[in-house]
């Protein structure tokens, strides 16, 4: 069986061999898919281990997305633009680095929500890890304006520099959030980590348009904070980011195997045991 794992700290929550072991058993690929704690010390020593072992790729979370892209030797212009890794890929030439997230999360939007994003507002909340992870498929996906939002507004300012040239002719801003004031978008995106703390951005009443969708890239038993509070805000849709963690691995396996598995089944099964009926 060929060999794959997650390599996090923590990890033992984590979902991914699941959706894994679920994509194989779908496509008949014969592989196995495991769980890594590396010590945080230790992660090039631990990704080396299970290389010469004969391991043919990883997934990779917290902490050690940014050791990730300095461990690889070649990189997808995704995973370049985000400066983090969460998909590495061995073979004789090398380790190639990629980063499935924001493909994941267009992938989420577009397909699973229904929720075209060409030609649409877009508001992104945050400008961390998660934030500048999703900006390039963002911008592909060709909305008519993305407005990124952060607590610390030169943060915000720095991710729209640094993608500025990817924009063309969509019109790409920086704002805190109180700035916002008297905007409306279509699609409003939280890549804060707020939602750990149980806390939500603060946003000025009236930013959801009409039809307006609220996503949370996080997800829980329950409502996280931000879509509570753009429920009560007004949004007409909110949604989680578990599909979006079943979307970023369906990419993952696809660069792996060749082969895309169909994600609804596995987004399913999760969704019953995080919120049985
Ligand atoms: P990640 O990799 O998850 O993006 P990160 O790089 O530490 O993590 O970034 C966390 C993001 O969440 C930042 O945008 C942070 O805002 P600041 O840049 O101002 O620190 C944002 N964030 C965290 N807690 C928040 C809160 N309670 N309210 C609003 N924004 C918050």
């Amino acid at each position: 069986m060929d060999q794959y794992a997650v390599i996090g700290h923590p990890i033992a929550h984590s979902k991914s061999p699941r959706i894994h072991a679920a994509f194989a058993s779908q496509t008949a690929q014969p592989l196995e898919y495991q769980a890594l704690l590396a010590p945080l010390d230790g992660f090039v020593a631990a990704v080396q281990a299970f290389r010469a072992a004969g391991g043919l790729g990883m997934n990779v979370t917290v902490p050690f997305k940014l050791e990730a892209f300095a461990l690889a030797d070649r990189h997808t212009a995704r995973a370049q633009t985000a400066g983090a890794v969460n998909t590495l890929a061995f073979d004789e030439s090398g380790i190639l680095g990629d980063n499935t997230d924001g493909a994941g999360l267009v992938r989420d939007l577009v397909h699973n929500l229904q929720c075209p994003l060409a030609g649409r507002r877009i508001l992104l909340l945050g400008a961390g890890g998660a934030a500048r992870g999703a900006m390039l498929p963002l911008l592909q996906a060709a909305p008519s304006s993305l407005t990124l939002a952060n607590r610390t507004e030169s943060k915000a300012a720095e991710l729209v520099r640094t993608f500025g040239h990817y924009a063309g002719a969509i019109e790409l801003h920086a704002s805190s959030y109180c700035a916002l004031a008297g905007a409306q978008f279509d699609v409003v995106i939280n890549a804060t980590s707020a939602s750990l703390a149980a806390e939500a951005p603060p946003l000025p009443d009236g930013i959801y348009a009409q039809d307006a969708l609220a996503y949370d890239m996080m997800y829980g038993s329950s409502d996280t904070a931000y879509m509570q509070s753009a429920r009560a805000a007004g949004a007409s849709r909110v949604a989680d980011g578990l599909g979006m963690l079943v979307e970023q691995a369906a990419e993952s396996f696809a660069l792996w195997r060749g082969v895309r598995p169909l994600t609804a089944p596995v987004l399913t099964a999760l969704r019953n045991e995080l919120r049985p009926a």
